[in-house]
C-alpha cells in the first residue's frame, strides 16, 4: 500500500517486487516495516507521535543499529513538530532524553538524535530535513560498504554472518550483507550461513528472509554450529555488523559475535565489521566503555512462532523454575578483527587507534 518515494534507483530493498526503505516520513507520520512480525508477516505500521515512535524502537519493532538511527532521527523531528510555540526547549530536552533511552547500545541512535536537535534548534524547520538527510546518508553509506565490501568476496565464497545486518537493520542495503547483494548482483556464487541468533532469531528470521526476497542461496544455522563448520572448511569469511565501534577498534555487536570471531581466529579465518562512521564512538576509548543492553529473561524462555490459523504464539522452551539471562550485546576485541568496513574503505583495527574514522 505505501511505498516510499524516496527509493533510489540502486534500492535493494525489494518485497514482493516492490521497493521500500525500512522506515522513512510522510508529513508527520514515520511509516515503518514492522520487524516483529517477519517473516510470517509482512506489514507497513505507522507511528504519529515521539512517544509511539519511541514504544516502536523499545518493542524492537525496527531494530538494528542504522535503521533505529534513522527511526530516532525522524522521532526527533516529530519533537519538534509537537512542541509549544512558547518555551520550547524543556519539550525538546525531555523528547531528546525519552528517544535516547529506549536502547542503550546503538551509537547511531545517540548520533541522530544529536544532529537532527542541533539542527532544529537552530530552525525548527531544519530538524525534518537532518532526519531525512541523515536516512538517505545511511542508505548511501550502506551501499558504499557493499562496494568496498564486495572486493573480499570471492566467486564461490561461503559467509557466515551473524544476527541481522541487512537492509531491514538500516534504512536500505544494510552493512554485513550489503557487499553480499552486490556480489550476488554481479553474478559471483556465493553462499550465507546465518547464525539463528538466539534469544530472538534475527538470524533465523530476518536474515533468512532477506536473502530469500533477494535470492541469495543460503542456510540457517544453530548458534554453536559455526565453529564445526569453519573447521570443515566450508566457511571462508565472516561479515558481521556492529553496534557501537570504541575509539581502539573493540566492536559491540550482537550476543555470540565474540565467539565467531574466537573460532575465525583459531581456524585462520578473515573476519570483518562492516559499518558507517556513524557507529564509532570515539568517546568510548575500547570496548570496556561501551553500555551493554540487559534484556528481559523472557526472551530467552519464550520462542515465538505461528500456529495453524497463522497467529504468532510464544511457548516456553526452558525449565520453567530456572531464571535466564539475557546480555543483548558483547564486545568483540580489536585484536580478533581482520578488518572494518567502513563507507570510506576498509580499516584494520589492530593497527592503532582508530583517529579519524
Ligand atoms: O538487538 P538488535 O536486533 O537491534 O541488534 C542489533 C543488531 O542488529 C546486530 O547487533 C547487528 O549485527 C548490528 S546492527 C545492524
Amino acid at each position: 500500500m505505501y511505498l516510499c518515494d524516496r527509493v533510489q534507483p540502486f534500492s535493494v530493498l525489494k518485497v514482493n517486487d516492490r521497493y521500500y526503505r525500512t522506515v522513512w516520513m510522510e508529513g508527520s507520520v514515520i511509516r515503518y516495516i514492522d520487524q516483529n512480525g517477519l517473516p510470517f508477516r509482512f506489514q507497513i505500521k505507522e507511528s504519529r507521535t515521539y512517544r509511539e515512535s519511541c514504544a516502536v524502537i523499545c518493542g524492537m519493532e525496527v531494530r538494528g543499529a542504522g535503521a533505529i538511527g534513522a527511526l530516532a532521527g525522524f522521532a526527533m523531528a516529530q519533537a519538534f513538530l509537537e512542541a509549544p510555540a512558547i518555551d520550547p526547549e524543556i519539550f525538546l530536552l525531555q523528547a531528546r532524553r525519552e528517544i535516547e533511552s529506549t536502547r542503550p547500545t546503538a551509537r547511531n541512535l545517540f548520533y541522530a538524535t544529536q544532529k537532527v536537535f542541533e539542527a532544529g534548534i537552530k530552525e525548527k524547520a531544519n530538524a525534518v530535513k537532518a532526519a531525512f538527510t541523515l536516512a538517505d546518508k545511511d542508505a548511501e553509506d550502506s551501499r558504499k560498504i557493499g562496494e568496498y565490501g564486495n572486493d573480499l568476496i570471492h566467486d564461490g565464497c561461503c559467509i557466515e554472518t551473524h544476527c541481522n545486518a541487512g537492509w531491514l537493520a538500516f534504512v536500505d542495503y544494510g552493512t554485513a550483507l550489503s557487499p553480499v547483494y552486490i556480489a550476488h548482483e554481479q553474478g559471483k556464487k556465493v553462499f550465507v550461513y546465518a547464525d539463528e541468533t538466539r534469544p530472538r532469531n534475527q538470524g533465523a528470521r530476518l536474515t533468512a528472509w532477506e536473502l530469500q526476497q533477494a535470492g541469495v542461496p543460503h542456510s540457517i544455522i544453530p548458534d554453536n554450529a559455526g565453529a564445526w563448520f569453519m573447521k570443515l572448511g566450508k566457511i571462508h569469511l565472516v561479515i558481521t555488523g556492529a553496534d557501537r565501534i570504541a575509539a581502539n577498534g573493540d566492536v559491540a555487536n550482537k550476543i555470540g559475535t565474540l565467539e565467531k570471531a574466537i573460532a575465525a581466529h583459531e581456524y585462520g579465518i578473515p573476519f570483518y565489521v562492516a559499518a558507517p562512521s556513524s557507529t564509532f564512538d570515539l568517546e568510548c576509548k575500547t570496548g570496556e566503555d561501551i553500555p551493554i543492553e540487559e534484556r528481559p529473561e523472557n526472551e530467552v524462555h519464550y520462542m515465538e512462532g505461528p500456529d495453524e490459523e497463522g497467529i504468532l504464539r510464544k511457548i516456553r522452551v526452558t525449565n520453567p523454575f530456572s531464571s535466564a539471562m539475557n546480555p543483548a550485546f558483547d564486545v568483540t576485541p580489536a585484536r580478533l578483527i581482520t578488518g572494518i568496513i567502513t563507507e570510506k574503505g576498509i580499516i584494520h583495527p589492530s593497527a592503532t587507534h582508530l583517529a579519524n574514522p
